[in-house]
Order: C-alpha cells, then structure tokens, then sequence
C-alpha cells in the first residue's frame, strides 16, 4: 500500500504521517516512511540544491526540475521496489506537493506539470492522499511559534502560501476519490482517528 501526505508547511502532515508510520509498526506492519525530496543519496542531494537560501535566482523551471529529478529516483529506486515485497509505503509529499506548488503556487502551466509529474513517477500513484488542510493565519501563527528557520521554498510569502493552498483543495476536489481532505486545525489525535479508519479499512486481512 502506497500512502502519501500534503499539506502545507506547518500543517501537521509530518507528524500525522510519522504517526502513522509508528502505529502500522506497532502491529508488525512493514513500513518504509520517506519524506519528498529525499530519501535516496541522489534526492537527499537535489534537496540540499533545492532548499539552500544562497539559491534564490533559481529558475522556476529548474525548481520544477529538480523535484521532479529527485523524486523519479525515490520512485525507482526505492519506492517500487518496495511496493512489489508488499511494504507499506508511506511518503510525506509526493506528486501533488508539485502541482500545488509549482503548478498552483508558481503559476507554472498545470498541463505542462501534470505531464512532468507523471513521467517523474513512471505514473505510480498513491492509492491514498491524506491533505492535511490549516487557513494560512493559523499556519502563520504556529510558525512564530515554532520559531523555526525558514528554507529557500519557506521564503515565499502570504500570496505563494493562499494559491499552494487553493491548488491543493481544488485537486482535492478533482480526485475525491484518492484526496482525502482533512481539517488539521483540530487536535492531533482527532485528525489521527480519522487517518486511521481509512489506513485500517485498507489493510490486508491477517490470518489467524
Ligand atoms: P520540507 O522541509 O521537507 O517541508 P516540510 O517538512 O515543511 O513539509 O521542504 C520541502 C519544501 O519543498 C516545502 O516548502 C515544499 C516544497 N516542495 C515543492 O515546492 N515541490 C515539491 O514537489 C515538493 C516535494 C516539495
């Protein structure tokens, strides 16, 4: 089983997945947990390129590239393998992180995007996308609080982060069936609960 999570920065996506991951384990599941772009020594690479703030006069192109680049090679090397020894896959972003960001919020042409993603992902999908969506001031707020730093892709500002979040709630909209949209201001065990009845309801039937 293929399972991915979007959502914006600060939304919760990583911690929902991460407890997820930790769940599926907890019942002798076999998981592998990636997070986008990363999860091979080519993609960890790309994504330092990707997020460093000394590259601001990156091309948008080259951007779209990029993350295309390194998640071809997750899918390749790592992600299909897996699938085929029946490994749950879990991955925090996958394609739809493109088309919301590049697509949506860079304005790059959707079409042109669409086609990208699918020759990056030799057409794999996720048999289900958990979008973990926040309004932006809550998002805004939660990262004054965190006091984090901010990468290269963070530095984007209120507008990038309103059209990321319209892109991800319309393809929501466009693939009800894979894009399960959830309300992440509400506390994480509930939004959990939720995750786990639709992750639960797809698990294979054990023996015994
Ligand atoms: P990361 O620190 O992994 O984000 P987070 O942990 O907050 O999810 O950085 C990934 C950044 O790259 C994030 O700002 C989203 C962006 N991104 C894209 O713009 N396009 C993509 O295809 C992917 C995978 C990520």
């Amino acid at each position: 089983m293929f399972i991915s999570f979007e959502g914006l920065d600060g939304s919760g996506k990583t911690t929902q997945a991460t407890l997820l991951a930790d769940k599926l384990r907890s019942q002798n599941h076999v998981v592998e947990f990636f997070r986008e772009p990363g999860g091979t020594e080519i993609s960890e690479r790309i994504r330092e390129i990707l997020l460093d703030k000394k590259h601001l006069g990156m091309s948008q192109i080259t951007e779209l590239f990029l993350f295309s680049a390194a998640r071809a090679q997750l899918v390749s090397q790592v992600i299909k393998p897996a699938l085929l020894d029946s490994t749950i896959v879990i991955c925090d972003r996958f394609v739809d992180s493109t088309t919301a960001y590049q697509g949506y919020g860079r304005g790059l042409r959707l079409g042109a995007v669409k086609t990208i993603n699918t020759v990056a992902t030799y057409g794999l999908l996720p048999e289900v996308t958990f979008l973990i969506d926040v309004p932006i001031d809550e998002i805004i707020e939660r990262r004054h609080k965190s006091g984090v730093a901010i990468d290269r892709m963070e530095s984007g500002g209120r507008e990038f982060y309103e059209k990321v979040r319209q892109g991800y709630l319309e393809l929501a909209k466009e693939e009800p069936k894979r894009v399960m949209l959830l309300d992440g201001s509400r506390p994480i065990d509930v939004v959990q609960d939720d995750i786990w009845k639709e992750v639960s309801a797809r698990l294979p039937r054990r023996k015994g």
